[in-house]
């Protein structure tokens, strides 16, 4: 018995790139010391006081069905810390809540795309994105953002891809480039849904991680609340990833269809999960500059390693938790240069083939080792960049 094509053809033909990831892993498992700079999942765990919040919430009985759409407290947390952030009017009506960003994803694309429809995303891009646009039926549409153009998507490239599209996804800052998208990419992206007439589904999930610039949310921008989904996440603000929790914040009526689309799919998040995250959210702006500190110390440890050295050049790491290296100079592609560090250095580092065809010739390293083993590596690493740049023949 066949199961149906749709599912069949999720993953479609790219290399969904999690070879090297899983060799790595193989490695660990057979007792090598591997340093892993592959996955965005921070070093550290949960808060205890996170912790302690889900503990307190199920203990007090919060263990049954919770509401479908998010219990009404954290709806109105999600909507204040949008309100703070953007200045755009955002009442709980405007929120659902969803078992992480992942299935926010998926809702929007549903709530966005019918059957057959274009639906646009920018190359490089985070593993899950084509799939998720094939999960609800949509033609999965890659745009290229070129090293050239610094990552950023351009506007006239954007305008003719986007001819006959229903949605276009974004994600600023930005996995797996590490670059935060400026005033006028924002503006220019506006500009293109306004004109094509579509859906922007722009994912957040790292909008508490910026280095250098600022994070400028499209649905701000004048006229584009109604046309925007915005996609968000307490995994990497809070360092709560497996707690899976995030949301969809968009227009009510679109929030409203989605409520329905939860009841028949997810049928909501844990209520303990809930309260932790409402709690997790009281802690404000100070705990999350301390859970993203970390990356921003090892961007700067990477960039001062960096400097002195002509071989790897760095597409500037602004922020979220990853900085991607063009290697090329090596003369090995993203993948040869990644499965030589593996097997040379016993570093993992994820190829940038992996995230796209966009990036191509690059890798991408997660900020995500402790400062001192983060340095080691990184030193390691362009040790052996250098090395093969002086003898490209040996590959
Ligand atoms: C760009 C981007 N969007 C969404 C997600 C999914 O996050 P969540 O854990 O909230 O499902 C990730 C996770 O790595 C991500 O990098």
């Amino acid at each position: 018995m066949q199961p149906s094509t749709r599912i069949r053809t999720l993953t479609g033909t790219e290399d969904d790139g999690w070879g090297l990831f899983i060799r790595a892993r193989s490695m660990i498992a057979a007792g090598e010391e591997v340093l892993e700079l592959t996955i965005g999942e921070h070093d550290i765990r949960t808060d205890p006081r996170i912790l302690e919040a889900i503990f307190r919430s199920a203990r007090d009985g919060h263990t049954g069905y919770a509401m479908v759409p998010g219990i009404p407290k954290l709806r109105e947390a999600v909507a204040k810390r949008l309100r703070d952030r953007t200045g755009v009017p955002t009442t709980p009506d405007n929120i659902l809540i969803t078992p992480g960003g992942q299935a926010a994803l998926f809702a929007s694309h549903h709530a966005a795309c019918d059957q057959g429809d274009r639906a646009l995303f920018i190359d490089p891009y985070y593993a899950t994105y084509p799939g998720t646009i094939r999960a609800v039926g949509a033609e999965a549409v890659p745009v290229q953002a070129r090293p050239e153009d610094g990552f950023q998507p351009r506007q006239d490239v954007l305008m003719e891809a986007a001819q006959g599209a229903r949605s276009l996804l974004i994600n600023t800052p930005n996995n797996p480039t590490g670059v935060v998208y400026t005033p006028d990419t924002i503006a220019g992206i506006a500009e293109v849904a306004e004109a094509q007439d579509l859906w922007l589904i722009s994912d957040e999930v790292y909008d508490t991680q910026v280095w250098d610039g600022h994070h400028i949310s499209p649905r701000a921008l004048p006229g584009m609340a109604e046309r925007t989904l915005v996609v968000g996440s307490l995994s990497k603000s809070h360092a709560m990833t497996g707690s899976r929790l995030g949301w969809v914040a968009g227009p009510a009526e679109v929030i409203d269809r989605l409520i329905t689309l939860a009841t028949h799919t997810t049928y909501g998040v844990p209520g303990y999960i809930q309260d932790a995250g409402l709690y997790a959210l009281s802690l404000g702006a100070e705990f999350e500059a301390e859970i993203g500190a970390p990356f921003r110390r090892r961007r700067d440890i990477l960039n001062a390693l960096l400097a002195g050295q002509q071989v790897i050049r760095a597409v500037p790491a602004q922020g979220a938790m990853y900085a991607m290296l063009d290697i090329r100079a090596t003369g090995l592609t993203g993948e040869g240069f990644a499965n030589a560090l593996l097997d040379a250095e016993k570093i993992a580092v994820m190829p940038g083939e992996s995230f796209g065809d966009a990036a191509a010739g690059h890798i991408r390293v997660a900020l995500t080792l402790p400062d001192d083993a983060f340095a080691e590596a990184a030193s390691r690493l362009i040790r052996f960049a250098t090395a093969r740049a002086a003898t490209p023949a040996a590959e």
